[in-house]
């Protein structure tokens, strides 16, 4: 192997990637500000648990005795060349060879805590740790970052502690890391995040920067932290929100609501049992109403027998659900959704949604099945759906649930909680019906009362922007070209 190719893969095998010092400033700035600082005489403790060659340690430094303060710094790293450069970088810190997450810490002992873990899987890494993980990382998640991150909000202040690092956005997109999140929630506030546009550092990683405040120990909040996360709305989480800034999806401020969706339909999803049964009942030359998956619904159209579809790792172009062949109970859970209904497609960027006015066709898994408590307003509920608003709010929501970064995973609730329109819908439902999905998202914004303001017309902007990309790419999968 070249040498190159060999400090590639030490490199890979570190995680060491090393921070932009612009990158590097602007973390030690929202980390260390006058809050994080308040009232403090001693010293101030700083950590890097990863500190390479020592750079957040050298700006921490210089941001404290601008401040007026005194520092204590520590520095660890597993790679000895990485701790000696350190060690040269910052003469005045304690520098530490070793495995940050195989060290006894003490816990609560840090004022601040920052840095650029390696994003890493434990299961690769060549740091001699990987046969256990040292903090229990819920499920099945196995980035070394998620560790470094509980690490950081265990060993800081309880009632101060600052937690500024540079994470992967795995980290807000796997659903295995969901408790990670939830620990980290519990023990603190996330006070201030920015998505990286450095694509970064040659790690070929999106990443995020976030700063966490840790809670006093009886959870109570501090009322002078300077954040941005405390003017958000409604229940959306701030990791979902930068899940949403990843993906440029512009944030949703309170919008006039007549009460939600979830007062005027049920939604409903099936689950793996529904799955398979309806897996085994499926096929191309079956007699029975035909089966729906999301890959056959784009914003405002079914393309049902115009794309092929996989169920359960079979082809269909077709598919059908034989309903001779279900079981009693499943059956029964087909008949509860034939009737007029709209159709959600799961695991995608914006809410695409069809009507299905006449009953006929059944939802596959995981697709979201919205059935009307009055059939006459399934075009308005398609419609609502059918719009910036929604999109936005899903992403406010439950950003970075998805399988991936760019998509979000809808569930019944999440469906049920869009805020409904103050307004007519009439115009909307007009354009729905006619097929223009983009025109129809903007007479709802009508009747959201957003129309004209720089808010909504971002919100536009953007949901038109992927609506057409979508559009495009769905074109492009038909097996007859439209007007062939
Ligand atoms: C992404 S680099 C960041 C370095 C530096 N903090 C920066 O931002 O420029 C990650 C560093 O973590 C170190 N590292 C990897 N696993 C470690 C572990 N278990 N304990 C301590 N350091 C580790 C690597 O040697 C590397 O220097």
């Amino acid at each position: 192997m070249a040498s190159v190719d060999v400090e590639l893969a030490r490199r890979r095998a570190l995680g060491a990637w090393y921070t932009p010092h612009e990158l590097v400033e602007e973390l030690v700035e929202r980390t260390i500000d006058a809050t994080a600082l308040a009232d403090r005489r001693r010293p101030i403790r700083v950590l890097d648990p990863a500190c390479g060659d020592g750079r957040f340690l050298v700006a921490a430094a210089r941001r404290l005795e601008a401040m007026g303060a005194s520092a204590e710094l520590y520095g660890v790293d597993i790679d000895p060349g990485a701790a000696m450069a350190a060690r040269a970088a910052v003469p005045a810190a304690t520098i530490i060879h070793a495995d940050a997450l195989d060290r006894p810490w003490p816990v609560s002992s840090f004022d601040v805590v920052l840095g650029n873990p390696p994003f890493l899987s434990p299961l690769v890494a060549a740091s001699g740790r990987d046969a256990g993980r040292k903090r229990a990382v819920g499920g099945p998640y196995a980035d070394a970052a998620a560790e470094f991150l509980l690490l950081g909000v265990d060993v800081a202040a309880p009632d101060h502690g600052r937690v500024g690092f540079v994470l992967p956005q795995s980290l807000l997109a796997a659903r295995d890391a969901a408790d990670v999140r939830a620990r980290v929630d519990a023990l603190g506030a996330m006070c201030w995040s920015r998505t990286t546009d450095e694509h970064d550092f040659g790690a070929a990683v999106a990443t995020y920067a976030v700063v966490f405040e840790r809670r006093h120990r009886d959870g109570a909040r501090d009322s002078t932290r300077s954040t941005a996360a405390a003017d958000r709305s409604s229940t959306a989480t701030p990791w979902a929100r930068i899940a949403a800034d990843g993906r440029g999806v512009p944030p949703l401020a309170d919008v006039a609501a007549d009460g939600s969706l979830g007062d005027r339909a049920r939604a409903t999803v099936g689950f793996r049992d529904e799955f398979y049964a309806l897996a085994a009942a499926v096929g191309d030359d079956v007699d029975g109403p035909p089966l729906v998956t999301s890959g056959m619904i784009d914003p405002g159209r079914c393309t049902w027998g115009e794309v092929t579809a996989r169920v359960a790792k079979r082809t269909f172009v077709r598919p059908r659900v034989d309903l001779d062949a279900l079981e009693p109970r499943f059956r029964r859970w087909v008949d509860d959704r034939i009737g007029p209904k709209v159709l959600v497609a799961n695991q995608t960027a914006i809410v695409e949604a069809v009507v299905d006015p006449d009953g006929e066709f059944v939802p596959a898994v995981p697709v979201i099945a919205v059935l009307p408590l009055d059939t006459s307003a399934v075009w308005e509920l398609a419609a609502v759906l059918s719009s910036p608003i929604a999109s936005q709010w899903i992403w406010q929501q439950h950003g970075g649930t998805g399988m991936s970064a760019r998509v979000v995973r809808l569930s019944p609730a999440l469906i049920e909680s869009v805020p409904w329109p103050t307004g007519d819908l009439a115009s909307a439902v007009a354009a729905l019906r006619a097929g223009d999905v983009v025109e129809c998202g903007d007479r709802v914004l009508d009747a959201y009362g957003e129309t004209g303001n720089a808010r909504a017309a971002a919100g536009f902007t953007w949901w038109s922007d992927v609506c057409a990309r979508v559009q495009r790419r769905a074109a492009s999968r038909r097996l007859v070209p439209d007007g062939s």
